[in-house]
């Protein structure tokens, strides 16, 4: 129960590590506002009641400043205050420069960068009123090293860094914590859809299990864990860091 009573605000809960993040989050006593653009994002509440937590479902697409705004406004009237926030909606087109689209561009910066953005614009004066928070970003490892074809998923997550930092420098001294995790390969449903664009799905996932320093592959709780020590008072003295969630892939250089 390290965070009871916290009222914690999960983007893009419907699925994958944001669902899981939402239930593990409620598991240590907070109350979660399950937010995502898709109606699914009801069974996550769902799930949280029947494990006997208490959730709340805001559907609003996280690009739109309006829907943003009510949506935070929905969280403080269920609530009464915000003490966490987690930025991990987002999706992922896996073009190259030449390749992507103005549209593909915009989807995937307003999805990932500037829905983060726009939660943390609402979200940080409830959470200085209540006497400070702690803003989770979810990045990616391509946002310091990416892999080809990953435009412009990868700069959208660099992005993501720098919006950490100034956060960070902007209003930690009003009790503002920002910091970011950055997985690496983790099974969910965009992962899956990124393991179907190769012609042989099995081969990929071993080459995946070999890039890193264990056999097994990341999993939703993996992220879920790191999130729950960064949003704790266990945290209180880290800002602005980039944990890195991604069984070592990240540092190792196969030599075979
Ligand atoms: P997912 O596709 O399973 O879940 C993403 C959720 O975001 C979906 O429920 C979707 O409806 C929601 N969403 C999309 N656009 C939205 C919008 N405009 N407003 C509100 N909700 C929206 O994906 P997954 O894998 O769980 O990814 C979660 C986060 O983790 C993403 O930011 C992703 O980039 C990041 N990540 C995932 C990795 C992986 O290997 N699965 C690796 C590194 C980062």
């Amino acid at each position: 129960m390290r965070l009871l009573n916290k009222v914690v605000v999960v983007t893009g809960a419907a699925s994958g590590i944001g669902k899981t993040m939402a239930i593990e989050f409620a598991k240590e006593g907070a109350y979660v506002a399950v937010n995502d653009v898709s109606k699914d994002g009801e069974a996550t509440v769902e799930d949280i009641v029947k494990i006997g937590g208490k959730a709340v479902f805001c559907q609003a697409d996280v690009r739109y400043e309006t829907q943003v705004k009510e949506m935070m406004d929905l969280v403080n009237q269920s609530f009464g205050k915000i003490d966490v926030l987690i930025n991990n909606a987002g999706v992922s087109i896996r073009k190259n420069i030449l390749e992507a689209g103005e549209e593909e561009w915009t989807k995937t910066m307003d999805t990932n960068l500037k829905g983060a953005w726009l939660c943390c614009k609402y979200a940080i004066p409830l959470m200085i009123e209540n006497g400070g928070g702690s803003i989770i970003n979810i990045a990616s490892t391509h946002s310091f090293r990416t892999q080809p074809n990953h435009f412009p998923y990868q700069s959208a997550k660099a992005g993501m860094i720098a919006l950490t930092n100034g956060i960070c420098v902007d209003f930690g001294l009003k009790g503002i914590r920002a910091n970011n995790i950055s997985p690496g390969f983790i099974v969910t449903p965009l992962a899956s859809d990124y393991l179907n664009e190769f012609p042989n799905r099995d081969e990929k996932i071993k080459k995946i299990r070999s890039s890193q320093l264990t056999e097994r592959l990341g999993t939703p709780e993996d992220v879920a864990k790191a999130a729950i020590f960064l949003a704790s008072d266990d945290a209180h003295f880290i800002y602005g860091a980039n944990l890195i969630v991604d069984g070592g892939r990240s540092i190792y250089q196969r030599t075979d």
